[in-house]
């Protein structure tokens, strides 16, 4: 498999004041297949929506690019001004599908006029009947008939109005379809229904890969060929779904789905769960190892130095000092 997307000491900070910054995505490194789902898990809080805007660069103040890199197609796409980034890059390269998108379609604006709207401003397609029948084929790609254009958002049901906004994200075949927990706010089959809808927009090629953001571990085992797990701000491990799931290696990862074996649904819809303890602060994080206050494993070295993230195992890597030879720790 190439590698579509890379992300390189990625750092996107609030700056809140000259002295406070929210240190939301903090070295973080990944990579994303061409043709894969990969899915980033971790607490509510830890940075998922921050990596999500960082990668493609929706990067509006307080939030900073620090460091780092985004690369596509062998472009970086941190050193792009707005215009380029519109002209190349969004819609045609990266599409997202942001956090509570359902809930912010335009009530007083049909479907149709909408998304002819989104074709205009944001994608640059200026041509009215070649916009309406692109998106009746995309409504139809999502299973949605073409009497939706006519329709106010107030006439469709949740899992309808997931549908409209993964078919304006995908107006343009876009290479990365980034979806920022697109199935939370869904009941469980509805959420079963999207997800057949993401993957049939896969299989055909309408999008070739699919950055999956969720809270909620479990879904993943449905959708994703690998997992990046994330924990204050920095991505802890990284392998194959079934490596991740079945043999976890990081405490926290370990954690997270034991807490998740308790289906407790407020618990999981509201992305909280059992871990003791709570997650740091991200203004003064804890030094070291960022889990170490949590962690009934941590070691004295724990607090002192920042495990590196390593592949211990063809593929599964993981940042934790129980996993480093000792000459390697640091
Ligand atoms: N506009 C903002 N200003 C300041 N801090 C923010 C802002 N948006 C998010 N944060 C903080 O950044 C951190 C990461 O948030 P977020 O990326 O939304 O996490 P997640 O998506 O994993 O829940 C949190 O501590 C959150 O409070
Ligand atoms: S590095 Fe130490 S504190 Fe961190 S997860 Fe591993 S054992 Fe726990
Ligand atoms: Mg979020």
């Amino acid at each position: 498999m190439s590698t579509l997307l890379t992300v390189r000491d990625l750092r996107a900070y609030y700056i809140i004041s000259k002295n406070i910054a929210v240190r939301a995505v903090d070295g973080v490194n990944l990579d994303i297949m061409m043709d894969e789902v990969l899915g980033v898990v971790g607490e509510s809080g830890c940075g998922k929506t921050t990596l999500a805007n960082t990668i493609i660069m929706n990067i509006r103040p307080p939030l900073h690019i620090i460091g780092g890199d985004v690369v596509i197609e062998g472009r970086n796409i941190t050193r792009m001004r707005r215009e380029e980034l519109r002209e190349k890059v969004w819609g045609r390269l990266i599409s997202i599908i942001p956090q509570s998108a359902l809930n912010s379609l335009p009530p007083v604006k049909r479907i149709g006029d909408f998304m002819f709207d989104v074709m205009r401003y944001r994608l640059g397609v200026k041509d009215k009947r070649k916009a309406l029948e692109l998106a009746r084929q995309r409504l139809e790609d999502v299973k949605l008939p073409p009497e939706t254009l006519g329709m106010y958002p107030h006439e469709l049901s949740g899992g309808m109005k997931q549908r409209v906004v993964i078919a304006i994200a995908t107006l343009l075949e876009p290479r990365l379809l980034i979806a920022d927990e697109p199935t939370s706010a869904l009941d469980v089959s509805t959420q079963k229904v999207i997800l057949r809808i993401l993957l049939e927009l896969k299989r055909r090629r309408i999008l070739r890969s699919i950055l999956f953001i969720t809270h909620d571990i479990a879904i993943l085992r449905q959708i994703a060929d690998r997992i990046a797990v994330m924990y204050a701000g920095k991505v802890i491990e990284v392998g194959s779904m079934e490596e991740i799931l079945d043999n976890p290696l990081h405490p926290y990862t370990k954690a997270l789905i034991n807490s998740v074996i308790t289906p407790e649904p407020e618990i999981r819809r509201r992305g909280l769960s059992y871990i003791p303890g709570r997650p740091p602060s991200l203004i003064r994080p804890p030094p070291g190892c960022r889990f170490h206050p949590r962690c009934s494993y941590a070691m004295r070295i724990c607090q002192q130095r920042e495990p590196p993230l390593c592949e211990v195992k063809e593929g599964h890597w993981v940042a934790c000092h129980l996993y480093l030879e000792e000459s390697n720790r640091g």
